[in-house]
């Protein structure tokens, strides 16, 4: 058994073994608040805070899923429907594979990951996708991704839905960050989080527009959608959110408007949208179908990214989220024109198991997996990465690409 190995294992152990001090584990749930909007939840117990050497995602996901209450699990890990979507986002990956182009001599620790995007160089282009209620599986919640993700010098995208209030994760680390926003149809209530994000510092607001249907997975459903509903740390304790549904371009001006920070859309998988997007005004597009959580049956982003990347024309970056695994996805979508990544579940998976550590071991096995690719492709830097260095597989794809 390799060391790393031995570790993984050992901290599976010590998962478990700390799963008294989780708040929201199998042992612990009886005693969580049942409703939404109950009285705000105070993060105060230090949780769990190890290095995690992590393998693959999908060991990190079973040792997770030995820790955490089924209802927490199945609410993370599905999409919606019959989840269709969510399995093409995996598979859909398949229809390229990597060109590798050795003979370039290049040197492994001279190659360079470091982006700049939105004006801001950043060390990788390795995003956490905004996501909310972190404290359904760590005391410490957002404070603690923030850190972990302070240690790699990359992009944290912080939700509107967070467990804890923006202005606390923003304090939690140096580290600059992005601020996501689901509007509520109370748009003095809208207006009021978007300028505490803009006075906390948030470099960005991020548009989340796919999120407006009821998108739970069957099997979700058929559990009662049994996991504790968390108070949003960033709306008023005790009302009712009710996100907003009917969204157009003119919620888009607010957004700029109110906060004068750069918008990016979140949620785009037509190229038109994306066309429509640059228009309007947007910084940066987001290609996502939300992990599949949104509408199932809609494609897998990597089969839509290139047909965005040529509407775009490099107009503003595009960040790409929805199924990234392994470095070489990350090399894939880079070299078929995104300029970034955001990862969505499986820093559930290392936050659950590791705590601020877990996020950085996370973003390690990331970028080591993505240096290995860029080795194999030739390539010393993340602007060198290009369509030549993907090939596609995918015989129909290929046809209506000529
Ligand atoms: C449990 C969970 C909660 C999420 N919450 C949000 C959210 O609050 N705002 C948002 O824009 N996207 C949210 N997302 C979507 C992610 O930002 C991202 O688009 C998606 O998870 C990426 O796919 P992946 O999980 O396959 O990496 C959430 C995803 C998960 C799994």
């Amino acid at each position: 058994m390799t060391s790393s190995r031995r570790e993984m294992l050992q901290l599976a152990g010590a998962g478990l073994a700390s799963a008294a001090i989780l708040p929201f584990t199998k042992s612990a749930e009886a005693q969580l608040p049942e409703v939404a909007n109950s009285p705000p939840v105070t993060i105060v117990q230090r949780g769990i805070n190890r290095e995690l050497d992590v393998i693959n995602i999908d060991l990190l996901e079973s040792q997770a899923r030995g820790v955490l209450s089924d209802g927490v699990y199945v609410f993370i890990a599905t999409g919606s429907g019959e989840q269709w979507t969510l399995r093409e986002n995996r598979r859909a990956f398949g229809d390229y594979a990597l060109n590798p182009h050795p003979m370039g001599g290049i040197v492994r620790d001279r190659i360079d990951t470091s982006i700049t995007i939105l004006g801001e160089r950043l060390p990788h282009p390795i995003f956490v996708s905004p996501m909310g209620s972190y404290g359904l599986v760590h005391p410490e919640a957002e404070a603690a991704t923030a850190r972990g993700m302070a240690k790699s010098g990359g992009m944290l995208c912080v939700s509107s839905a967070s467990t804890i209030a923006m202005e606390e994760i923003a304090r939690a680390s140096a580290t600059s960050k992005w601020f996501q926003m689901y509007l509520d149809n109370d748009a003095g209530l809208s207006r009021e989080i978007l300028q505490r994000a803009r006075d906390a510092g948030f470099k960005a607001i991020i548009l989340t527009v796919d999120a407006i249907g009821q998108s739970s997975s069957d099997q979700y459903a058929d559990m009662g959608r049994n996991r504790p509903w968390l108070p949003y740390g960033n709306f008023p304790p005790g009302r009712a959110t009710s996100f907003k549904t009917d969204l157009s371009w003119r919620d888009f001006d607010m957004v700029r408007n109110i906060t004068g920070l750069p918008v990016v859309i979140k949620g785009v998988t037509r190229a038109e949208d994306a066309a429509a997007a640059v228009r309007a005004g947007a910084a940066a597009i987001q290609v996502s179908n939300h992990g599949g959580r949104s509408s199932d049956g809609s494609p897998a982003g990597i089969t839509v990214l290139p047909r965005i990347v040529d509407a775009v024309h490099g107009a503003v970056p595009i960040i790409f989220d929805s199924g990234i695994r392994r470095g070489m996805d990350i090399a894939q979508v880079l070299a078929l024109g995104a300029n970034a990544v955001a990862v969505g579940r499986p820093v559930w998976w290392s936050l659950t198991l590791g705590g601020e550590g877990g996020i950085s071991g996370l973003m390690d096995y990331f970028q080591r997996e993505l240096i290995e690719s860029m080795l194999h492709l030739g390539v010393n830097n993340i602007a060198s990465l290009g369509r030549e260095h993907v090939l596609l597989l995918n015989r129909r794809l290929a046809a209506e690409s000529n």
